[in-house]
């Protein structure tokens, strides 16, 4: 059974205010979210109202990454921006194929971290930190990460809808090299990143995003390749989410752009 959602109360969190974690569990049917989260996404499905299937899209997208991940022998997992648990966490997925994997997540929001660590209490593979994922040298070097993780074997990093909720001018890219700073060759870094191309309407959902704390910064193809640099994108590159290793063909839609915005890749560190 889920622990129930902690009380607003008890963490401190301005529930007049949307953020994107909430927003995000909502779109996917979760039940920690507030009125002011579920009165954004309205906002938005009134022009976007494919919204809730983006959203499965980028989920879905995370499974079969974590499982091609764990499939490739990797058994430690750095989630970063992991989101308020739903159904198929990354602990989950990845302990299916590979009991052992260890996992880390990193969240800025307080219900998703006070939730994941409710539901992860007791279990010594995974722990759950709250940081900033701007402040990527305190994640690399806190204790707990340091505890659980062995930066010397492979690790994958997963920045998955993350990365288009850091403005340039925080330097998202300079937070990617300083995390791959530390990897060991044979580690992976997976990520999933909204932009605007292929759609006319992408502007109007950066306008709802002002809302929350974390206003959206669309990025073209090329610069979410940018964050690949140093990586080598595996199989079938930087492609829209329902794109990439699909289980079936029937799986990809005719309009895959549509039906995502987002662009996802899976790049190895040789
Ligand atoms: C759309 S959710 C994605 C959750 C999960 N990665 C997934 O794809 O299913 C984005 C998450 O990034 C978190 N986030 C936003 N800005 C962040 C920051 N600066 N540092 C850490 N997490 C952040 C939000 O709180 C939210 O939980």
């Amino acid at each position: 059974m889920q622990p129930s959602p902690p009380a607003p109360e008890d963490l401190d969190i301005d529930t007049e205010r949307p953020t994107a974690a909430r927003a995000y569990d909502y779109l996917l049917g979760g039940d920690h979210n507030f009125a002011s989260d579920r009165e954004m996404i309205r906002q938005a499905m009134e022009f976007m109202p494919d919204l809730p299937i983006q959203a499965q899209a980028n989920r879905a997208f995370l499974h079969r990454a974590v499982t091609y991940l764990a499939g490739a022998g990797v058994r430690q997992f750095l989630d970063i921006g992991s989101g308020i648990p739903t159904r198929g966490n990354v602990h989950e997925v990845a302990q299916l194929a590979a009991p052992d994997a260890k996992v880390v997540y990193v969240d800025i929001d307080p219900v998703a971290v006070s939730h994941g660590r409710q539901l992860l209490a007791g279990d010594p593979h995974t722990t759950v930190i709250q940081e900033d994922a701007r402040n990527a040298a305190e994640i690399i070097n806190h204790p707990d990460v340091r505890s659980l993780l062995d930066f010397t074997r492979p690790v994958a990093v997963l920045m998955v809808a993350l990365l288009h909720v850091i403005p340039d001018s925080d330097d998202p890219y300079g937070m990617v090299t300083t995390v791959r700073s530390v990897l060991a060759p044979g580690s992976y870094l997976a990520i999933a990143h909204g932009t605007g191309d292929g759609r006319k309407d992408a502007e109007r959902l950066v306008e709802i995003s002002r809302q929350t704390p974390t206003t959206m910064t669309l990025r073209d193809r090329a610069g979410v390749l940018r964050f690949f640099d140093g990586f080598e994108l595996v199989e079938p590159g930087l492609v829209w989410a329902p794109e990439w290793r699909p289980e079936s063909p029937d799986d990809v839609p005719a309009e895959p752009a549509r039906t995502s915005s987002n662009y996802v890749g899976v790049g190895r560190l040789t």
